[in-house]
């Protein structure tokens, strides 16, 4: 018998609702993205955010369930990212869930929304050989997992200030790019010397799985803020290309690493920074030159999307792990 679960993603700033069947098979994956409505305050304004799923999250449930071909009573469990995120956005997508749940009395599945961008990797491989490393990047985390088993997870390691995609976002932000910065700076790149500008790159302690970010944004906008004061011309291209090559180097050494460490021959990337065509590239090469293979979901499924959180889902509803009624949104939920 297949297992029919629709999911529901509101953590940040986009609405997403997706079918999935057997973990594996997206019907659908609906996404409403909110950045136009952002752009101009250049970053998510948390209580602008949660207005707009309100406004949005009947309809992208409805169309999820339009797109796949079926309709509530169809549904074997209805699954609902409840952490790590803004606070009244994740409200949204819990209390809807939960109604949903409630009204069919099927079970409700909570998921941390980490796991589900991990999870984004199950649909392009679905039988990965574990144990796997996992690098998660985002606009909120930069985090090194080991994965020994669906579900099973342990940190290794973790940003001590700014994720990646938040120095992605504040560079693209002081070069006059606009939001959300990833993208723009990944274009942008290709087109600049990435040895134009020397940036530092912080490694820690030797053997630390740890990153940092802060130094390296700061040392973008003293390097604007010097030019700025000379009169001299600034190449942004040159700039986006020496940040994001400073930035990929920290994160492809620090996962080699702990490849190395924990004898992983297969590292997975998760996070709207898994998009990065240059992390892509670079890690790809690397790792095959050590014989480790790397995997990583296609961009779509990489930024927030509500599929990722219906193959997270369908792992718990296989061990009846099901959530109560009660609950509750939880911001500051880790894996
Ligand atoms: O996973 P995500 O959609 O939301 C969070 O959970 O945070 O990640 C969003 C982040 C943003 O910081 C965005 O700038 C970054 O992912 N991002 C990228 C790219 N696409 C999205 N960063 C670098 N290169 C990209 N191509
Ligand atoms: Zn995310």
């Amino acid at each position: 018998m297949s297992v029919t679960i629709l999911s529901v993603e509101t953590s940040c700033d986009e609405t997403s609702s997706a079918v999935l069947v057997d973990g594996i098979n997206i019907k659908s994956n609906i996404i409403s993205s909110q950045v136009d409505v952002h752009r101009k305050f250049g970053g998510v304004v948390p209580e602008v955010a949660s207005r707009k799923h309100l406004e949005l999250i009947n309809h992208v449930i409805q169309e999820a369930l339009d797109e796949a071909g079926i309709g509530f009573n169809n549904l074997d469990a209805v699954a609902v990212t409840y952490g790590p995120g803004l606070v009244g956005a994740l409200l949204v997508g819990v209390a809807a869930a939960k109604a949903i749940a409630f009204g069919l009395d099927i079970p409700l599945i909570g998921v941390n929304h980490l796991e589900g961008h991990v999870s984004a990797n199950f649909l392009v491989e679905p039988q990965p050989e574990f144990p796997v490393i996992c690098l998660v990047v985002s606009g909120g985390h930069t985090d090194l997992v080991l994965i020994s088993g669906y579900g099973r997870y342990e940190l290794l390691g973790a940003t001590r200030d700014d994720a990646a995609g938040e120095a992605f976002d504040k560079v693209a932000r002081v070069l006059g790019l606009g939001y959300p910065g990833g993208p723009l700076i990944d274009n942008m790149a290709l087109s600049g010397n990435d040895m134009a500008i020397d940036l530092p790159r912080a490694y820690l302690a030797a053997d630390s799985l740890d990153f940092s970010f802060s130094g390296l944004k700061t040392a973008v906008i003293n390097y604007l803020h010097r030019a700025n004061q000379k009169g001299v011309p600034v190449n942004k291209a040159d700039v986006a290309a020496s940040f994001q090559r400073a930035a990929v180097d920290v994160l492809v050494d620090k996962t080699l690493l702990a490849a190395q460490k924990c004898r992983t021959k297969t590292i997975m990337l998760a996070g709207g920074v898994a998009a990065n065509r240059l992390l892509r590239q670079e890690i790809t090469y690397r790792a095959s030159r050590e014989g480790r293979r790397v995997i990583y979901p296609p961009p779509v499924l990489c930024t927030d999307n509500a599929a990722m959180i219906g193959c997270a889902a369908y792992y718990k509803y296989l061990q009846n792990d099901f959530a109560p009624l009660t609950l509750n949104a939880m911001p500051n939920l880790s894996l």
